[in-house]
């Protein structure tokens, strides 16, 4: 048995230790608002943030962090800067199949938890979830709009 604390809540899970968090998370804990996209910690569809620090869950094993603050996208919200970016993505109506979004908002949450107003670069260095459907354009802004910067120029329009 490991015990978790998941989104402020105690759980236990009969999980070998090895065993990644996305699967505790979706298969034991039914949470599967967090996703499965390539298992080897390149796309970020499994983000979560341990400890307020974005991390792709499908490599994590859960016994490291049987002490730590585990966050998902189920309780973003009850996060002030969570809470925030997720009024921003449907304000620029970031998600497109929204496959991604879940581990995109939790990237950002975490960046923006840190790094309370970001340059581009520091955006670009940060939100490195892939997105198959190509929202980084909406998602810099929905980032630069919670960091309270004005909307990026565009050019060649
Ligand atoms: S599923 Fe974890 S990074 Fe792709
Ligand atoms: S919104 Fe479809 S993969 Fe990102």
């Amino acid at each position: 048995m490991i015990e978790l604390t998941i989104n402020g809540q105690k759980r236990r899970v009969d999980a070998e230790g090895d065993t990644p968090l996305l699967w505790v998370l979706r298969d034991d804990l039914g949470m599967t608002g967090t996703k499965y996209g390539c298992g080897i910690a390149q796309c970020g569809a499994c983000s979560v943030m341990i400890d307020g620090t974005v991390t792709r869950s499908c490599v994590t094993p859960v016994e490291s962090v049987a002490s730590a603050q585990i966050t998902t996208i189920e309780a973003v919200e009850a996060d002030p800067v969570g809470a925030r970016v997720v009024e921003a993505w449907v304000k620029h109506q970031v998600p497109q199949c929204g496959y991604c979004q879940s581990g995109q908002v939790m990237a950002a949450t975490s960046l923006l938890k840190q790094n309370a107003r970001p340059s581009d670069a520091d955006v670009e260095a940060a939100m490195t979830n892939l997105c198959r459907c190509g929202t980084y354009n909406a998602i810099k802004a929905a980032v630069r709009d919670v960091a309270g910067l004005a909307p990026a120029q565009e050019h060649g329009a």
